[in-house]
């Protein structure tokens, strides 16, 4: 009953903004949902999944995942590649086997992810002709016949949208990757993988770059991980949220969207919410700010300031990024650091103490709207946008509140004593 009670207060305001039924259908619409939504609960259980890096097996050797607080370990990347008929894995196939073997001792599913940041550049031409479907569909049940995957994840950054700037594209994209999807679920070795995907919080796009019917996607995939982070950056006009669970009570000029808006967009295109998962990142951007612009005369952090256009160093795992697979210099906004600090890094970086809390003389701001923390080094000027053990609490609740499949986070490497993690699993009830 409590349970319900919050779920309408927080459900409702959200439905009226949305606005397409009158208050009292929502309301009927709302209490029926949440006796299907614990029935799929039951049913499906839900999602603790993350992302393992092959690129840095280093950061979080194998043995140190603990693997009891995940579901899903989806290893990041299956890299596409000039030809249909090959994947390229980052770190090798023999740190792959390593994966799936661990993974599997300890009962989590085992998930390779295509795709990626770099490695989707080939994306729409792997799924680009009938032909080449179903090569993609041999090169993908090989791996998985080869590897014993459970599943596979389809990180296409993006369908009908540049990513990375040297990608493949077509404006048939996302029709493509439909037939795809048809063509490996109807293959003997798809029909019984895990299959999801990662996506932005706006639904792939059809050929007239209007949000697609995500409902067929939902019949074939098991969950889609939204990936609600990176929405700001050294690329945005201000110091804003690099992961906002919510942007409605944000000043209409940032409004960039957020977790709010996320459900909200995927779930009136078709993707129910029990198959929604809420990509989270255990990460912040860093920003050089002045000090005059980054705290009121009180010495608080202000909202959205104004930055410096020099990208500070993040974190000692922040090699700066030389030219890019696409021959573009400098990484993010074409500046040398890529100034991510894990949320291990803040602790390195001496913002953060041993349990994740501000260190003395380091600002901190929580921003009740976007519900993210900020941090500032009044002296080196680095103002950190990130998520801390409050706001992976806010985002577990949120996933619990609205009836969500659960959260995929980016990337398992990124936490300090598991401080995040047992902060979203403790707010979403695992
Ligand atoms: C099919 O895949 C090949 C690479 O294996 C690529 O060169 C070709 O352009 C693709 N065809 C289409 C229509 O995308
Ligand atoms: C998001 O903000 C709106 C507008 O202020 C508010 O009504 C709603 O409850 C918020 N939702 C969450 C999940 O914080
Ligand atoms: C802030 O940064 C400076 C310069 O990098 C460093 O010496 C100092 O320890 C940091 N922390 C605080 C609280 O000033």
């Amino acid at each position: 009953m409590v349970d319900l009670v919050v779920l309408c207060m927080v459900v409702l305001p959200f439905l009226a903004v949305t606005g397409s039924a009158s208050v009292l259908e929502d309301l009927d619409t709302v209490s029926s949902e949440v006796v299907d939504l614990n029935s799929n609960f039951a049913k499906h259980g839900k999602v603790a999944a993350a992302w393992w890096a092959g690129w840095h097996p280093d950061l979080l050797p194998l043995d140190k995942v603990s693997w009891k607080k995940y579901t899903h370990m989806t290893y990041a990347f299956a890299e596409t590649t000039p030809s249909v008929d090959e994947l390229s894995i980052s770190g090798g196939e023999e740190l792959l086997a390593k994966f799936v073997s661990a993974a599997k001792k300890h009962k989590v599913k085992a998930l390779i992810s295509i795709g990626g940041w770099t490695g989707s550049r080939f994306f729409s031409t792997a799924v680009g002709s009938a032909a080449n479907r179903t090569a993609f569909v041999k090169t993908i049940t090989n791996l998985v016949k080869k590897h014993k995957l459970d599943g596979i994840d389809f990180d296409w950054e993006y369908p009908n949208h540049p990513g990375i700037g040297c990608n493949t594209i077509s404006k048939q994209d996302t029709p493509n990757f439909l037939s795809f999807l048809r063509e490996l679920r109807a293959h003997h070795i798809g029909r019984r993988l895990i299959l999801t995907a990662a996506a932005p919080i706006t639904p792939w796009p059809d050929p007239n770059d209007e949000p697609s019917d995500i409902s067929p996607f939902a019949k074939l995939l098991d969950y889609i991980a939204i990936m609600n982070y990176d929405l700001w950056g050294s690329w945005s006009p201000a110091v804003g949220p690099n992961a906002p669970l919510n942007d409605t009570c944000a000043p209409p000029q940032y409004q960039q969207g957020s977790a709010v808006s996320a459900v909200q967009a995927w779930t009136s295109a078709g993707l129910p919410r029990n198959q929604f998962v809420l990509g989270v990142g255990a990460y912040g951007h860093s920003f050089l700010v002045a000090n005059s612009v980054a705290l009121t005369d009180q010495g608080t952090i202000t909202a959205y300031p104004q930055f410096e256009p020099k990208q500070p160093r993040g974190d000692s795992s922040d090699s700066g990024s030389g030219v890019d697979v696409c021959g573009a210099a400098g990484g993010w906004g074409g500046i040398g650091w890529g100034g991510t600090f894990n949320f291990w890094g803040l602790v390195e970086g001496k913002f953060l103490d041993e349990k994740g809390q501000p260190l003395q003389g380091i600002h901190y701001r929580y921003d009740e709207c976007s519900q993210t923390p900020y941090v500032y080094n009044h002296t080196s000027q680095v103002m950190v946008s990130f998520d801390d053990a409050k706001s992976f609490k806010a985002k577990g609740e949120f996933i619990k509140n609205y009836g969500l499949r659960g959260y995929a986070m980016w990337e398992a490497a990124s936490d300090h004593n598991d401080i995040l993690i047992d902060s979203i699993r403790k707010g979403g009830g695992y």
